[in-house]
């Protein structure tokens, strides 16, 4: 089994850095065959243009960068611990960025999928991490994998995090937690505060007191302690192989010839809004 870390902060010597090193300290003491830091910082990753040829062709991305270098790398992964700093709420611009290239993950997802991951954001004490855990686990889950721990740590200044001993633990306990490989189960109807797939704690209303979660789609009903989340939405979420494929099939491939049938409307608008 090998354990990939993944630090996301562009930060040198930061907490990310710190927890990344704290977790291959960890796994060298379990018995794991291997585990590898990788810092995304090092990896020049392009923005996605959108020129849709890895869809629409079948290409590989044309944009010249480290892209494959890192899909490579994470296909080595039985399992992957991410750790994340929070800029203004949410996980950083180059975790995005990265994701962004989406368009091209399916075949990498097809051999993830279903392996287990740990994301811990880090952020400031000051309430602004809202968005920090549903984004990074969109990320893990539109990877194939399934989040088996998913926590805030807390520390502004590089190494602030190792100042609250617990917080520490509790990274060392979901990383022994990553080795007993207890099998997945289905998820089961449940009271939460959180969402069980991904971990948000942000909703939308659908009507009265049914809510959905952004990030994954599961459903649940405000009751006085929590949200009661139906099981069946949840073991139907937005990043399951059946409704990835269905989006792929279904829409974003049909894309191109809606675009064509609509072309000649768009091009006399086109002169209508811009040349007259
Ligand atoms: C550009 C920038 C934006 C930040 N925005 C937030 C924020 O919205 N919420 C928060 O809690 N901390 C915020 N922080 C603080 C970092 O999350 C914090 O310093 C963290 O320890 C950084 O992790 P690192 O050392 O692994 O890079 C921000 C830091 C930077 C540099």
């Amino acid at each position: 089994m090998k354990l990939l870390i993944m630090n996301a902060s562009p930060r040198k010597k930061g907490n990310s850095e710190i927890l990344s090193a704290i977790a291959l300290k960890e796994t060298m003491r379990a018995e794991v065959d291997s585990a590898e830091i990788i810092h995304l910082r090092d990896y020049h990753i392009e923005q996605c243009t959108g020129c849709m040829r890895c869809v629409f062709n079948e290409e590989n991305c044309p944009l010249e960068d480290d892209f494959y270098a890192w899909t490579d790398r994470m296909a080595t992964a039985d399992a992957l611990f991410l750790a994340a700093p929070t800029y203004v709420t949410s996980i950083p611009g180059s975790l995005k960025t990265l994701f962004d290239r989406y368009l091209c993950i399916p075949p990498l997802y097809k051999k993830l999928y279903g392996r287990p991951a740990i994301s811990v954001g880090v952020a400031s004490p000051i309430d602004w991490e809202h968005f920090q855990l549903p984004l990074m686990n969109m990320f893990l889950l539109g990877l194939g994998f399934r989040i088996l721990d998913s926590f805030m740590v807390y520390g502004a200044g590089p190494g602030e995090v190792l100042l609250d001993r617990d917080q520490i633990d509790r990274v060392k306990g979901a990383l022994a937690r990553l080795w007993s490989g207890r099998k997945p189960e289905p998820f089961a109807e449940m009271l939460s505060d959180h969402c069980p797939v991904c971990r948000s704690t942000v909703f939308e209303r659908i009507e009265g007191q049914r809510f959905r979660c952004p990030v994954c789609l599961s459903e649940s009903v405000l009751e006085e302690n929590g949200y009661r989340f139906d099981a069946g939405s949840m073991n139907q979420h937005r990043w399951t192989p059946e409704r990835m494929e269905d989006h792929f099939q279904n829409w974003i491939l049909k894309t191109k010839g809606m675009f064509r049938e609509k072309l000649r409307e768009i091009m006399r608008r086109k002169r209508e809004e811009l040349e007259k």
